[in-house]
């Protein structure tokens, strides 16, 4: 098998995790709205693993340090010596921290360190009053996943490092904040500020460090569960999420018990760049979900399967995001189908294929590199590899294992003993490869001859497709397809009477997204057309993100400049890339709207695109 030597280091990362691994962090941060910073003090708890080196090696990335120091007592700090490595576009900066000869005689040591953020700090979003719903107050929210914690936080910026924290936060009385953490207490101190306790008994891996700061008020919407947002729109927020306990439970009854107490949501400001991201007790999500009919929940199902699949157990690097992101389409999916059917999932499934189909076809001569499933990431930016390949091939290998294997009797049980196996631990591709095999030697030896059988070469460092077509059951997608076929042999009519809003009237939100993807696959099309099918449907007036999002790319493709107007109001209102990068990079192509230029500095800031 083709498998690199460099799996067990990170190569997006300065940390020497061999020499020492932070075991908890003791955070004290205050916000600055006016200098965009964030100031204070990290203590990092660490463990000396191997003496051999004195250099404690952390991430940063435009942080501004000030100090750091042995805190061998609360009343004895000394004094360390410290740099500043080259700074490096992708990956920041290295802080090299001198430990004296005293520090190595210990196997634990708290190393302080003062320091602020600036406001060129990936991860920081400090958004504007006017960028928020209520327009008054200011807000701060950070996105760490994969690289940016580093710029929060002096840092092991590894998924191979899994530690505990605590946090203190203060910030304006106005204002409220909120951690990836159980909140311990809230009280006011001196000026008009407040603090906030926060505590993860759980160990997380850096990128799941997150904070938010705004005008946030929260609904109680089930046992362990609060949906918090802007005042404006926390109502809408909580009945868009009633059914998140259900969820939950699906979760537990088919892996193990929640284990991290609380589960809160986060109801973001429009330009938050996700759909969704799995911050520990408090998932965040883009606004663009809250539509009023729950049909966008799906984002929720992700988010919680994450709980165990990265959370609990996580990919110890980037290179092998899959671990992560693929396990989670395929517990997402097995959630979704538990309410809406079997045949739901396999829907899905074929949606994220087609998906993937289109990323894949995208890359051109660039698949090497994009399209195997552990992609091998020195001197790459893991933000550059983000794409639906991990999650949908990922997702694929495991749905051709339980095939193969003997279906859910079989898999079900393999997939809890694999989250019993590695919670609160981190493992890439090569151990999970192997406890595959371990767990059936061991449960049922008929089983190896299968595992034998599969081209694990060409699925885990082949480019391009999956080697294996997963034949899904394709009930629930014909009718859109037949839908979409009619549509199709129409395309130079001028009459469109025969279609009306029955169409589609026992389509769900998902099946409409099929239809629309699979005309758009046949585009352009004419005014004549386009106007017709408004018509029939209204797609212009859909309030759904992902069916609003598709409407646009057709009319787009189309060149119906009609559409214009809504497309800016679309991209000014939200910042979710999965929908503002294709309708800008398309304006681009066209140069028809510069206006896109703004938008995509705006978000750029963050997720540093190449293009
Ligand atoms: N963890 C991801 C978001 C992420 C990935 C952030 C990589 C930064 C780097 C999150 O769980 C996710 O996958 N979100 C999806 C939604 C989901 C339903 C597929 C998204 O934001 O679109
Ligand atoms: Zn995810």
């Amino acid at each position: 098998m083709t498998s690199n030597n460099q799996w067990n280091v990170d190569p997006n990362s300065y940390a020497n995790v061999n020499n020492f691994r932070i075991n908890h962090m003791k955070l004290n941060l205050k916000t600055e709205f006016e200098r965009k910073a964030l100031k204070g003090y990290v203590i990092h708890e660490v463990d000396i693993v191997d003496k051999n080196s004195n250099k404690f090696i952390l991430d940063t990335r435009n942080l501004k340090i000030f100090s750091a120091a042995w805190l061998k007592d609360d009343n004895n700090e000394i004094s360390l010596k410290f740099t500043l490595g080259e700074e490096n576009k992708m990956y920041g900066q290295s802080l090299t921290i001198e430990f004296v000869d005293d520090m190595l005689k210990e196997s634990k040591v708290n190393v302080k360190i003062n320091y602020e953020t600036t406001p060129e700090c990936s991860a920081c979003q400090w958004v504007e009053p006017s960028q928020t719903v209520g327009k008054q107050y200011p807000y701060l929210y950070t996105q760490c996943e994969a690289i940016h914690a580093r710029s929060v936080i002096p840092c092991q910026d590894s998924p191979i490092i899994k530690h505990t924290y605590e946090a203190e936060m203060i910030v304006p009385e106005k204002l409220r904040a909120l951690m990836s953490a159980v909140l311990l207490e809230e009280k006011p101190v001196e000026n008009g500020l407040v603090s906030y306790k926060f505590e993860q008994k759980m160990r997380i891996p850096a990128y799941l460090l997150a904070i938010a700061v705004g005008n946030i008020k929260g609904i109680k919407i089930g046992p362990r569960s609060t949906v918090w947002s802007e005042p404006e729109v926390v109502e809408k927020a909580a009945n868009e999420f009633v059914n998140t306990e259900d969820f939950i439970k699906i979760g537990e009854d088919y892996l193990t018990e929640y284990a991290w107490g609380v589960y809160d949501l986060l109801v973001l400001p429009p330009s938050f760049p996700f759909g969704g991201m799995e911050n520990p007790c408090l998932t965040f999500v883009t606004p663009t979900i809250v539509v009023g009919d729950r049909s966008l929940v799906d984002v929720v199902a992700h988010e919680i399967s994450h709980s165990w699949t990265g959370n609990l157990v996580t990919n110890s690097n980037w290179q092998h995001f899959w671990l992560n992101e693929g396990y989670t389409m395929y517990l997402e999916r097995k959630i979704l189908s538990k309410l809406h059917g079997e045949k739901y999932r396999d829907f899905s499934a074929i949606i994220g294929w087609n998906d993937l189909k289109e990323a894949v076809n995208n890359y051109g001569t660039e698949q090497d590199f994009f399209t195997a499933l552990v992609p091998d990431l020195r001197d790459r930016d893991p933000d550059e590899s983000f794409s639906t390949v991990p999650y949908e091939k990922g997702f694929n290998l495991l749905y051709y294992l339980e095939k193969i294997l003997g279906g859910p009797e079989v898999f079900d049980p393999f997939l809890k003993a694999y989250v019993i196996h590695f919670t609160n631990k981190s493992l890439n591709t090569d151990e999970w490869l192997q406890f595959l095999y371990d767990y059936f030697k061991q449960h049922d030896k008929s089983k190896v001859k299968i595992l034998d059988s599969v081209d694990w070469d060409k699925w885990l460092y082949g480019f391009g497709m999956p080697p294996v077509d997963p034949q899904f059951d394709r009930t629930l997608l014909n009718m859109c397809d037949d839908l979409a076929k009619r549509w199709v042999e129409k395309k130079e009519a001028t009459n469109f009477d025969e279609f009306s809003l029955k169409d589609i009237e026992n389509f769900d939100a998902m099946q409409l997204k099929v239809f629309l993807a699979s005309i758009n696959e046949s585009g352009p099309f004419s005014k004549a057309f386009i106007e017709a099918m408004d018509k029939a449907y209204n797609f212009t007036k859909v309030k759904n993100s992902e069916i609003r999002f598709l409407w646009q790319y057709l009319c787009l493709n189309s060149n119906y400049e009609e559409i214009f107007p809504e497309v800016i109001k679309f991209v000014e209102e939200q910042g979710r890339m999965k929908f503002v990068v294709p309708l800008y990079r398309y304006k681009k192509k066209k140069k028809q709207i510069y206006y896109y230029y703004y938008y995509y500095y705006y978000i750029k800031k963050i997720f540093f695109f190449k293009k």
